[in-house]
């Protein structure tokens, strides 16, 4: 039987890597919840609370650095400390932090000599065997033995962490000691003689940490001694009795933009209250990707859509944007004129005055850049929704859902599989709130918009028929996000014996982790003279194709 509430708490000190802690420690198959660090640790909070991790921060420990509530220290529960936050527990029982002589950054090798000796944290120390594999890690949950003492460990053990700190500790705090040293000398790892608490300075969390895995499973399962709970099963079900508190029998209006996270919203909601109950609505702006429309209408129908209002609002659209060329300009009449369509369109809906907002808000959005969560303010899913009347009405009322606000994306993405959303929904590339019309530069018009259509879904089904290099997937799979721009400019060319002037398009493919950096996408050039030459004897008037090799910073992903 599964423990419903069985987590481990992370305490965000602002590092940019906290919300990472969560996300590798979920992908064990445990739920993990993020709040601010100094936030009161309440009875509620603490309830099911397995272990509790410090994150890094930007701070020093003896320098402004956000405290936490004492009583992290006063219930037994197992802590990790990870750089600050090591720094943190070791100031706060007692010991001292000061200034590096010189700042240890990025790979770092680091020797362990010790484990612990008399403590059950001894189990922890099999991390660092190089010898022993995660999935070993990840199987010694409640009830096993803890075994891997330093009886089969034989120390030194060493690897190479992945370390980012200006400052370190010159005295550990009583009863800690220290079990792992820097290449430089200094204390990488330490652990508590008694208590189940351990401190590293360096981020098992970030991907460059060797056996950063390793650690934290041995953290989660061998010394807080989870279960691997947490499922998307599990979580519907939790969402299935939620809803039926909150909601009652009242009426759930969601807005669909036909990408994943309010796809999936539609269809959780679709699965976990009546049918008749779930109104979604589709604002087809005529901004949207070729078929789009039609797909996302059978994807939410097949899903059992019983109420789907789908509203066709091009025309106003286009009106709006006749003679606009400013990218900001042409955001801000999308922007406005979606607000004005989306309220128009709910009061004509005639819903009673109790119906509840759901928003396809994930957890992601609540942490964003270390912000944490907890006491800040919760943002708003940044879709053409940001300030708009409505949302903050309901938020002010209390009448807003947000079903997948304890998920991240790759989360999402394999909820919507278990609730039988297409793959291709599934998989499907972010796309702007603003759509085509922050991709043509210059006027929009039906007739640009209806160009750019053809040829972005021309690149798109090439990039989903072709394989990677090494043939391990489609190029599509590969892609964080691909699409077509088209220019303002045009160029000349022959067609038969004449002169042509035709447009210009640019092809963008960019892969990234979250879409605040990116990398250009290396095509093999078989695969990008190819699609050029389709698209340009596909569509006529069409006469140059270019690929925008421009990473993000400096550029942005999308050209306006
Ligand atoms: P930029 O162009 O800022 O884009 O590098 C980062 C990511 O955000 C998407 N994007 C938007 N998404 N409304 C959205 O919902 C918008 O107004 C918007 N503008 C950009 C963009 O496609 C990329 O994934």
């Amino acid at each position: 039987m599964m423990n419903k509430t069985e987590k481990i708490l992370i305490l965000d000190f602002g590092s940019q890597t906290t919300a990472l802690i969560g996300r590798r420690i979920r992908e064990f198959g445990v739920y993990t919840e993020i709040i601010a660090g100094d936030t009161p640790l309440t009875e509620a909070i603490l309830t099911g609370v397995k272990g509790i991790v410090l994150s890094g921060s930007p701070e020093s420990a003896y320098d402004g650095g956000v405290v936490p509530d004492k009583r992290i220290y006063e219930r037994g529960l197992p802590l990790l400390g990870i750089c600050y936050g090591l720094q943190r527990m070791t100031a706060d029982l007692g010991g001292l932090v000061e200034p590096l002589p010189k700042v240890e950054y990025g790979g770092v090798e680091v020797e362990i000599h010790d484990d612990g000796q008399k403590t059950e944290n001894r189990a922890f120390f099999a991390a660092f065997d190089t010898s022993i594999p995660l999935k070993q890690l990840l199987e010694s949950g409640a009830g096993k033995a803890y075994g891997c003492g330093s009886s089969i460990l034989s120390f030194p053990l060493r690897f190479t962490a992945w370390m980012s700190h200006g400052d370190t500790l010159t005295r550990l705090a009583p009863g800690f000691v220290q079990a792992g040293t820097s290449a430089a000398g200094f204390p990488a790892v330490v652990v508590h003689q008694e208590k189940p608490w351990i401190g590293v300075q360096f981020h098992p969390e970030v991907s460059h940490c060797e056996r950063g895995n390793e650690i934290l499973a041995a953290f989660v399962f061998r010394v807080c001694r989870c279960t691997r709970a947490w499922t998307m099963e599990h979580y519907v079900e939790e969402v299935r009795n939620g809803l039926s508190v909150t909601v009652g029998g009242n009426p759930v209006l969601l807005l669909i933009s036909g990408g994943v996270d309010s796809t999936v919203a539609g269809a959780l909601l679709l699965k976990t209250l009546p049918g008749e109950h779930v109104h979604l609505m589709y604002i087809d702006t005529g901004l949207m990707r070729k078929h789009e429309t039609e797909g996302v209408k059978s994807a939410l129908e097949k899903l059992g859509a019983k109420n789907l209002h789908i509203i066709n609002a091009e025309t106003e659209f286009l009106a709006a944007l006749k003679g606009k060329e400013e990218p900001e300009a042409k955001r801000a009449i999308i922007g406005d004129l979606f607000i004005t369509i989306q309220e128009r369109e709910v009061a004509r809906l005639g819903l009673p005055e109790s119906y509840f907002l759901a928003q396809g808000t994930l957890y992601t959005d609540l942490i964003e850049s270390g912000k944490g969560v907890g006491k800040k303010a919760r943002l708003i899913k940044s879709h053409h929704n940001v300030g708009s009347p409505l949302v903050d009405a309901k938020r002010k009322a209390g009448k807003i859902i947000e079903p997948l606000d304890r998920l991240y994306k790759d989360e999402v993405r394999n909820l919507g599989r278990l609730l039988g959303v297409d793959e291709d929904v599934v998989k499907r590339h972010p796309f702007p709130g603003p759509g085509l019309a922050v991709r043509i530069v210059g006027e929009v018009t039906k007739e640009t918009c209806g160009i750019l259509r053809e040829a972005d879904a021309i690149f798109i089904d090439e990039l989903k028929k072709r394989r990677v290099p090494d043939g391990t997937g489609s190029l599509y799979d590969a892609i964080w996000q691909a699409f077509a721009v088209l220019l303002p400019v045009r160029s000349v060319g022959v067609a038969g014996d004449s002169r042509k002037y035709g447009r210009v398009l640019a092809l963008r493919a960019i892969v990234s982790s979250d879409g605040m950096t990116a990398d250009v996408y290396p095509f093999p050039m078989k695969d990008l003279l190819e699609i050029a030459g389709m698209i340009t004897n596909t569509v006529k008037e069409i006469g140059r194709v270019t690929y925008d090799i421009s990473s993000k910073p400096p550029a942005t992903i999308e050209w306006e």
